[in-house]
């Protein structure tokens, strides 16, 4: 008989079985939040840094300092972080009582102009009396929250403030940077280019939050903690390769910000690519970051850029127009706040990629991703070749080819889908599913991306970011498609209805998507 995991001799829930408690980072540290009056702070960055406060793993010794435009004092800023925290956090994580208390002291603010070095000295001398205070350790992670342009001007100031990066024994200084990284390859390469003036490439931490998704990292556990995958993970057995990223939402209050982006720029540059990265790049030798990361930097350059005149046949855009989402109308993308009304942004995005090399010779990659879709759902399938001879089920039906499904939101999970016969004296053959969920199978639900890479920038552990060989090349792949479609206008637009799959051309792209 298999004897019931135990820990510490107390029975546990088998499906917890493996599941490690959860850990207290050891580093002490300060976290500088530039930005810190902004959407991405009170929906995302501070509920996930509260939440580490409750579930035990944020650092003992931790301060939080908030430097942004917006006049505040210490406790307004304070009262202000806990009307957020009211806002966005469940019922039953609400700031309140001794852990609240706590945290509260440990917050600082700093109304800042962020072109004047002055305030960055203020910041500087405020971390010195937070080590003192509150044991950071002279550890500061400095997150990027503002807006984009506002980057490259942080981070000369915190040089002429003599806060660039230091990991000299008497703490370390990190920086995480917020996507988007540049708007195209050039103010990528800009931006990047201010960035290693002041901090090498191991301080730098550029977020992409659907790495920290649970199901994100399982890829490579499924491809290289399993035997059954990998043999068949190449163009011997994979007809193809699809990654969907699809949401029902339409722009909400970001029309100024995205009819200047786009889907491709801000959904496929990053997100999408990397997916497409960690499913088809090669073993590494090992688990540490940079193993990792020259994988999929390899994978990448495998890709070459289209010519300007393949992209017709390589991409296919879409516009929302009016349509139903869950049984309301909804209105169409030229219709919502801060977009043109004859805008030609793009709201949906679809592209087909070749790997060339000797893996995946000749499997498509199919990408898409788009805004007021009929559901929402990010997904990977693989759709394996068609059986060599039909001799079975030879009948009316239809013998499915075999599909494994990476269910990244909102299921998360596995899928296999497989034929089997369908019950009875007919040779009849049914596709049915193999159903691995995350929740079900482990009893738990994933911790928020954030709170899974506020921890690891923390820690000092770069494998869930992106490193910029892999941004500039995600660019670079990106830029003829960016190119053509910001010269040539589609005419077609809007060209697909709210709450549909998408625009035609994309089933003229790839026949094969599944449905939403
Ligand atoms: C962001 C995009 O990076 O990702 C948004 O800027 C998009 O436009 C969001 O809505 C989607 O994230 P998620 O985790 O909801 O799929």
């Amino acid at each position: 008989m298999i004897a019931a995991p135990t820990v510490d001799g107390e029975a546990i829930n088998p499906l917890r079985a493996g599941l490690p408690p959860s850990d207290r980072i050891e580093e002490p540290c300060s976290i500088v939040f530039f930005g810190a009056s902004g959407d991405l702070f009170k929906r995302m960055l501070l509920p996930a840094v509260y939440s580490m406060r409750l579930n035990g793993t944020l650092p003992t010794d931790f301060a939080l300092v908030g430097f942004a435009r917006t006049t505040y004092d210490d406790d307004g800023f304070r009262e202000y972080c806990r009307a957020q925290l009211d806002a966005f956090m469940p019922d039953d994580k609400k700031p309140e009582g001794s852990v609240w208390d706590d945290f509260a002291r440990r917050i600082r603010y700093i109304a800042a102009d962020f072109k004047d070095t002055a305030d960055f000295v203020k910041l500087k001398n405020l971390l010195a009396r937070n080590d003192e205070e509150f044991g950071t350790g002279g550890n500061h992670l400095f997150y990027l929250a503002t807006p984009p342009p506002v980057f490259p001007e942080v981070v000369r100031h915190l040089k002429n403030a003599g806060l660039d990066a230091r990991d000299d024994g008497a703490g370390w200084t990190r920086i995480v940077v917020e996507k988007p990284f540049g708007i195209d390859l050039e103010s990528a390469q800009a931006l990047q280019r201010e960035i290693e003036k002041v901090f090498p490439e191991a301080a730098v931490y550029r977020i992409d939050h659907y790495l920290g998704k649970e199901p994100v990292q399982d890829i490579i556990a499924l491809r290289f903690a399993n035997t059954i995958f990998e043999p068949i993970w190449n163009r011997n057995y994979v007809q193809n390769i699809q990654i969907t990223a699809a949401e029902s939402i339409g722009v909400e209050e970001r029309g100024g910000y995205y009819d200047h982006a786009g889907a491709l720029r801000d959904m496929i540059q990053n997100h999408v690519i990397n997916l497409l990265a960690l499913v088809a790049m090669e073993p590494p030798v090992s688990s540490h970051a940079d193993d990792i990361r020259n994988e999929k930097s390899k994978v990448l350059s495998a890709i070459s850029p289209a010519a300007y005149d393949e992209v017709a046949d390589i991409s296919a855009r879409g516009q929302y127009g009016p349509g139903v989402i869950d049984g309301q109308p909804v209105k169409g993308y030229r219709q919502e706040d801060a977009v043109a009304p004859d805008s030609n942004t793009e709201t949906f995005a679809a592209v087909r990629f070749c790997i060339d090399n000797w893996r995946w010779s000749g499997v498509p990659f199919c990408l898409r991703s788009g805004k007021r879709l009929a559901r929402k759902v990010s997904e990977i399938v693989v759709t394996f070749k068609p059986i060599p001879h039909r001799f079975y089920g030879a009948s009316t039906d239809d013998i499915e080819p075999n599909l494994l499904v990476i269910k990244i939101q909102p299921d998360e999970g596995i899928a296999m889908r497989f034929e089997a016969k369908v019950p009875g004296p007919k040779d009849h053959v049914r596709s049915v599913y193999m159903d691995f969920n995350y929740g079900t199978g482990f009893g738990v639900v994933s911790p928020p991306a954030y709170e899974r890479l506020i921890g690891d920038a923390i820690r000092g552990d770069q494998t869930l970011f992106t490193r910029w060989d892999a941004v500039e090349r995600a660019w670079q792949l990106v830029t003829p498609i960016l190119d053509v479609w910001t010269s040539s206008k589609d005419f077609s637009f809007p060209n697909y209805a709210a709450g549909s799959q998408g625009p035609p051309s994309a089933v003229k792209l790839f026949p094969d998507w599944r449905q939403l």
